[in-house]
């Protein structure tokens, strides 16, 4: 095994030929919207029903119409077909690499489709729209329920697990990722610091580029086919 441990980050770039508008950038997701108005414990205290509707209707449209596309899929058969470990970390909210088949994603960023309980803190699958009727399905108390999702100010999921990935990775991917939201953002200068080749999947050139070893610019439903045939065919090609 010539490579015991590969990390892959994805962000909103492996989505965008899905359909899923990314971030930054024109016609970004922000445009429009202040970030401290929808993705903040603040903004949501402030105006509860303006950030429900935002992620009720980012949810209605991940449930019609939009499909993964051949950068995820390129992902689940790596973890399919690779025998050392993968973890698969992404930031992004949607169910897309699942969808694709991959297994164990590390949302750090939290999930669409799922909704949390300030009351009583559980966690459930959502598919439908959040109102101030929906119920918990635990504590049945209404009007408490908000996004699963880790907004500006709160601690991203699973760090532990992924900070331990990375400090025994030998490869590391970031794709679609601009590199300007931390602590994701660091996660090559952990890898590298393991002593990991770092490849970075882009459509451009990020202000962190000139960390990795190796850039691919291109769309990720390309690169990411090729990639991952290369790794599954002689992994030390990429070291
Ligand atoms: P961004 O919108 O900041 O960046 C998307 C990146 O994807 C850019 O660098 C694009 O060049 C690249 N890109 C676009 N299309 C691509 C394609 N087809 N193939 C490859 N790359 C492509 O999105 P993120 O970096 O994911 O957090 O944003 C990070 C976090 O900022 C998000 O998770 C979200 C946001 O605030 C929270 O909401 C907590």
């Amino acid at each position: 095994m010539k490579h015991p441990g590969i990390v892959i980050l994805t962000g909103a770039g492996i989505s965008a030929e899905s359909g899923i508008q990314t971030f930054r950038g024109d016609g970004g997701l922000w445009e429009g919207h202040r970030v401290e108005d929808v993705a903040t414990p603040e903004g949501f205290a402030r105006d509860p029903e303006l950030v429900q509707k935002f992620y009720n209707e980012r949810r209605a449209k991940l449930l019609s119409g939009i499909a993964p596309n051949a950068g995820h899929e390129a992902l689940a058969r790596l973890q399919k077909e690779y025998s050392g470990k993968i973890t698969l970390v992404t930031q992004n909210i949607d169910d897309l690499h699942e969808r694709a088949g991959s297994e164990n994603v590390l949302h750090m960023h939290g999930e669409l489709l799922k909704a949390r309980c300030l009351d009583c803190g559980e966690v459930s699958e959502i598919r439908e729209q959040i109102t101030a009727q929906s119920p918990c399905r635990l504590c049945d108390t209404k009007g408490r329920l908000r996004p699963d999702i880790v907004w500006f100010g709160e601690m991203p999921y699973f760090l532990s697990e992924i900070e331990s990935s990375l400090e025994n990775a030998s490869l590391f991917i970031a794709v679609g990722t601009s590199g300007k939201v931390y602590p994701a953002a660091g996660f090559v200068e952990i890898a590298k610091y393991a002593g990991a080749t770092t490849i970075e999947v882009n459509l451009e050139k990020t202000d962190g580029s000139h960390v990795f070893h190796r850039c691919e610019f291109g769309p990720a439903g390309k690169t990411l086919p090729r990639l991952v045939s290369q790794i599954l065919t002689d992994p030390t090609a990429l070291s």
